[in-house]
């Protein structure tokens, strides 16, 4: 992956990985995960499958398949009926071919990350999340962790798939402006210098193991430990990247205390 555009956000992003994949595949659908949430504008409403996202509009042809988690999804592991339900959805509820997949690749369709949350080291192990699943997207959307606070974003694809959007005039006056993105270079040195993703893996796994210590203890509750999208109703924690061990210990603590009070 070679090209980069700058954009504003995330929702940017997300729009603009949409549009090259469909352009370069040549095909409207989409697929999506159920519990998906990469935002509610136009086009990203159609991704996005949590219905306090989304409003009545028209969600373009986009179905969502099975959300393969092995916490409480309907197939537990097992990962061939999971496929199985991409399968049927690509047979049974499109023309047969789709743009993309915000998740695999498959009949024709591009695969698109969504690293807006967990890209640049936040999940510790890896700079990007989609390392830790074996598969190599032909676009990447990232946007966040990017800037820390500054409205910057960005999509990584190949040269191919960047060629189509060479056809008609790119118009986005701030994307790639001057400040965000000389606050851009600043972040990623800091991650580089500072060692913020090592800092993440060290904090990290501690507080991982005590959580799943919780997990046992609060089984009734459902105490989801791992990395994932958002599952309905939950407490869900995205710690700073200046955690420090005390800080997640007193996290479990709280958890714990306000959990046993239930
Ligand atoms: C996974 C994911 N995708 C996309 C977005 C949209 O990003 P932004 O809020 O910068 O438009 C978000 C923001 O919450 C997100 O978490």
């Amino acid at each position: 992956m070679q090209v980069v555009y700058f954009v504003n956000s995330g929702t940017e992003a997300n729009e603009l990985a949409m549009l090259m994949a469909r352009l370069y595949s040549g095909n409207l659908g989409m697929i999506a995960l159920r519990n998906a949430y990469h935002v509610g504008r136009s086009n990203t409403i159609g991704l996005t499958a949590l219905n306090t996202l989304k409003y009545p509009i028209p969600p373009g042809e986009i179905p969502h398949v099975v959300n393969p988690d092995p916490y409480s999804g309907i197939f537990g592991s097992n990962t061939a009926l999971y496929a199985k339900d991409v399968q049927d959805h690509i047979d049974f509820g499109s023309s047969g071919k789709v743009a993309g997949f915000i998740a695999a690749i498959q009949a024709g369709g591009v695969c698109i990350a969504d690293e807006v949350q967990t890209g640049f080291g936040r999940t510790g192990g890896h700079y990007w999340c989609f390392q830790t699943q074996g598969v190599i997207p032909d676009i990447v959307t990232m946007a966040k962790g990017i800037g820390n606070g500054l409205p910057l974003g960005a999509v990584v694809t190949t040269p191919e798939i960047a060629s189509v959007m060479a056809l008609k005039i790119q118009l986005n006056t701030f994307g790639g402006n001057l400040v965000c993105s000389v606050g851009g270079l600043v972040v990623l040195r800091v991650i580089d210098k500072q060692k913020r993703q090592a800092h993440y893996a060290v904090v990290g796994s501690p507080l991982i193991g005590r959580l799943r210590a919780l997990q046992e203890r609060h089984d009734k509750l459902g105490v989801l430990v791992g990395k994932g999208g958002l599952h309905g109703n939950v407490f869900r924690i995205k710690p700073p990247m200046r955690l420090s061990k005390d800080d997640a210990d007193f996290l479990v603590d709280a958890l714990d205390y306000a959990m046993s009070k239930l």
